[in-house]
Order: structure tokens, then C-alpha cells, then sequence
């Protein structure tokens, strides 16, 4: 088979590293990718979101499955195009991607199916978020509807800062026509897991937990960021709360999505939080988590290739999917100052540290190819570095000690990724 892979990170580096273990795969593409992915596919110059040209250059090579990892063009639609051209592709329509493009619509979708959630109303100008924000108890979440590249949630422990917070997202116009309409959701607390899934528009099959750390800074100080790094499996999502979560969430969300005319084809990320009154979705995604994705293949047993096409083809049920025993954990070394303003363009040392390790693994996601053949750093998150474990704790040590391996000028990580687990 041939295969493309739409995306650029992280994410889609683990998408390519697992694909590229498939028997079925003999030429694997990606556009536009990075210096990491070009060791497993061949890059092509052309942006996730420039939809014609994908396709025109999926029907020149006679590609057999695209895969896209990212948001932007799965919630564009970048899946009909595919589809009414005839391509195979793994990802949800726009109809279904929706999912994560709008908060409103998937809170509403949950209210009405009964899938567990946080209270909420939705509002459509600044007039109306202050007449409901009267009347909310402290602290109150704000969440812009549309995508707001993992920014547009605002936590405000008081009336002037949700009233800030209303002028950011519905006046200012801070993440654009994400902020034409808002959800405002009362505030809970919990641990935080994150589930993946394949779906096919009828069946579901979630993979191990993982869980994030979304703060730049140890103990969860600092700003909001993509991801500083993840673990898998996550011990607080025990069997009773996969149990609940079966029951209540995973096919309740898949079977409303077929009856409201929107069947799920792909990839649906959880996020829930476990809370005293039990799991409750926090967010939909309509793609693998970044860095989930680097935690969670390189667990799974399955040959991703077939489950992506039993998925397309609506034949996920005669699949079962297999995840090893061990653990893993993916610390993100980042640029000094990410998530704000950062320096590139350094030197990356160490890498062919990593060449045929079966143990540990790099996965780029900011980085690009220098002019002497040189791999440089080229964003805010640079590297993921993954490693197994026969445990959480010793995945995590594994994983420090590989990060060490790597140098570049600025380098910045947390330094408690999956330190949690200690309590579990
Ligand atoms: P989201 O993009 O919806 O996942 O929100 C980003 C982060 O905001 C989540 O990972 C949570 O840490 C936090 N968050 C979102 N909604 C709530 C809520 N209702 N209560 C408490 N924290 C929340
Ligand atoms: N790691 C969170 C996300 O991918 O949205």
C-alpha cells in the first residue's frame, strides 16, 4: 500500500512511526512533515489545510489510505474532498468532525443523549454570557465554541475575570469567529485521562488511557501549552471507571452521532475527568491526542494500518485491539519561553542515540532539516521523547534518561512528567 499522512508534529511522527511497522505499508508520504518524519516518509511540500492540491497529489501517486492527524483540516473537511474524488481516507467528514469544532454543539449533543457532562449554556453575544454569568456561582468556565489551537478555555475564579474573559473571546474577537458563540460551564474538579478511540461510525473500540500535562511548568504552574508530556496507561482509570465510561460515554457517543445523520469515522479523543460524582467528558477531539498519540502506539500491539481500514470499510467489530503490558512516558523538550515567544533554528545533538532502539524513541515536532543536512530546532515544542517501562516508574526514569541524550541550545522540559503516579 501507499499511504499519506496530512500533519506536521508530533503526532503525526508516531502516526508515521507505527504505520511504518505495518507489512501492508511499501511507500508512505507526508505532507508537509518534518526533518523526523522524512527518515519514514517521504515529505512533500504541500500544507494540511491546501485540500485540492492533497488530493490532486493522492490521485497522481494512486495513494491507497490517507491518514489526517490534525484538527484544522479534518473540522475544514478536508475528508469530502477526499471522498468525493473517490480517495480512501481515515478521518471524520466535516459533518462529524464538528465533534471538536464546536463546543456548543458537542455539549448539546451530550445533554441530549444524556452523556455525562459539566451544566453548561451556551450564548451567542457578550450581552447575553453577562446576563447568565450574573447568576453562576465561582469558579465558572469559559470555552470559546470553535477551534482556538487548545487556548479558547478560560477558568475564572471571579466576576471581573469572566467579564475579561467575555470581552477576550466575544468583543476583542481574541480566537476570531471560534468566540462568535461561547459555552459557559460550571467548574469541576478531578483527575484529568485522556481515552482514545477507533470508530467506524457504529462500533468502538477504545485504546489504553493516557493522561497529559497541559501547564509548562513543574506542578502544573504556567501557562496553558499543547502538551509538556504524557504517560500511559493512566492508573486512576481503573476497571470500574472503564466500566462506567463503556456504558455511559464511548457508545452513547458514537450511536448519537449516527442518529443526528453525523456517523463517526476515525479517531475520538475523550477527555474526561474523574470527578466525585463520577467521569465526565470535559472535550471531544476528532483526532489522536498530541502527545497522547506518543505514548499510546507505542503500546499498541495491533498493525494500525488494518484497524484504519476496518474502520473505513465499517468492519472495526472484527477487531480487537491489543496493548502491552509495559508503560510508557513522552517528555516534550521544548524551546525556553514556549508557550510564548522562543528562539529556533539551533542544533539537535543526539539523535542517533535513539537509531534502532526498540526501547525508547524520538518523535520530532519542531524541527527542520539545516543546509548542511544538519536537524534544527523550528518550534515552541521541539521533541517528544518516549520511552517503555515494565512500570510507570521505571518508563518515566527510562524517559528522563533518554531525554539526556539529547542537547540544543534553550532546551526546556518539565521535569514531573507522570510524577502523579507515585499516588495512584
Ligand atoms: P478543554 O480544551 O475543553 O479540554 O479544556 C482545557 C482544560 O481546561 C482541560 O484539560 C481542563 O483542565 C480544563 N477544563 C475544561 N473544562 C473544565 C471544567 N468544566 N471544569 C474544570 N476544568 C475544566
Ligand atoms: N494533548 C491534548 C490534545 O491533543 O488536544
Amino acid at each position: 500500500m501507499k499511504i499519506l499522512i496530512v500533519g506536521s508534529g508530533g503526532r503525526e511522527h508516531a502516526i508515521a512511526f507505527a504505520a511504518a511497522k505495518s507489512p501492508k505499508v511499501e511507500k508512505m508520504y507526508c505532507a508537509p512533515g518534518n526533518a523526523g518524519i522524512a527518515a519514514l516518509a517521504e515529505c512533500v511540500p504541500i500544507g494540511a489545510m491546501e485540500f485540492e492540491k492533497l488530493a490532486a497529489f493522492a490521485e497522481e501517486k494512486s495513494i491507497d489510505l490517507t491518514i489526517v492527524g490534525m484538527d484544522d483540516p479534518l473540522v475544514g473537511g478536508l475528508v469530502d474532498v477526499f471522498e468525493a474524488k473517490g480517495l480512501r481516507v481515515f478521518g471524520p467528514r466535516k459533518n462529524a468532525a464538528i465533534l471538536e469544532g464546536s463546543k456548543a454543539f458537542s455539549k448539546e449533543l451530550m445533554k441530549k443523549y444524556g452523556i455525562p457532562t459539566a451544566a453548561y449554556t451556551t450564548v451567542h453575544s457578550a450581552a447575553e454570557a453577562r446576563e447568565v454569568l450574573a447568576g453562576s456561582k465561582f469558579p465558572v468556565v469559559l470555552k470559546a465554541d470553535g477551534l482556538a489551537l487548545g487556548k479558547g478555555v478560560l477558568i475564572c475564579q471571579t466576576p471581573e475575570e469572566a467579564e475579561a474573559g467575555v470581552v477576550e473571546i466575544m468583543e476583542d474577537k481574541k480566537f476570531g469567529a471560534a468566540g462568535n458563540a461561547m459555552v459557559i460551564e460550571e467548574f469541576m474538579t478531578g483527575r484529568e485521562v485522556s481515552v482514545l478511540s477507533f470508530c467506524d461510525g457504529k462500533t468502538i473500540r477504545p485504546m489504553t488511557s493516557a493522561q497529559d500535562h497541559k501547564r509548562a511548568g513543574d506542578g502544573d504552574t504556567g501557562l496553558n501549552t499543547g502538551g509538556m508530556g504524557t504517560f500511559s496507561p493512566s492508573p486512576f482509570y481503573t476497571e470500574e471507571v472503564d466500566e462506567f465510561c463503556k456504558k455511559n460515554i464511548y457508545q452513547k457517543t458514537v450511536d448519537a452521532m449516527t442518529a443526528e445523520g453525523r456517523p463517526f469515522v476515525g479517531i475520538i479523543f475523550f477527555g474526561l475527568m474523574l470527578t466525585a460524582d463520577g467521569p465526565k467528558v470535559l472535550e471531544y477531539n476528532c483526532r489522536f491526542g498530541d502527545p497522547e498519540a506518543q505514548v499510546v502506539l507505542p503500546r499498541m500491539e495491533n498493525d494500525m494500518i488494518e484497524v484504519m481500514e476496518a474502520c473505513v470499510d465499517g468492519k472495526l467489530s472484527d477487531i480487537d485491539l491489543k496493548f502491552t503490558n509495559d508503560a510508557c512516558v513522552c517528555v516534550v523538550l521544548a524551546s525556553e519561553g514556549y508557550p510564548v515567544s522562543y528562539k529556533k533554528g539551533f542544533p539537535i545533538k543526539g539523535l542517533s542515540a535513539f537509531e534502532g532502539r526498540k526501547d525508547a524513541f524520538v518523535f520530532h515536532a519542531g524541527t527542520k532539516m539545516g543546509e548542511n543536512g544538519e536537524i534544527l530546532t523550528n518550534g515552541g515544542r521541539v521533541l517528544g521523547v518516549s520511552a517503555l517501562g515494565r512500570t510507570l516508574v521505571e518508563a518515566r526514569a527510562n524517559a528522563y534518561k533518554a531525554a539526556e541524550l539529547i542537547s540544543f541550545d534553550n532546551k526546556y522540559f518539565r521535569h514531573d512528567i507522570g510524577k502523579a503516579i507515585d499516588e495512584a
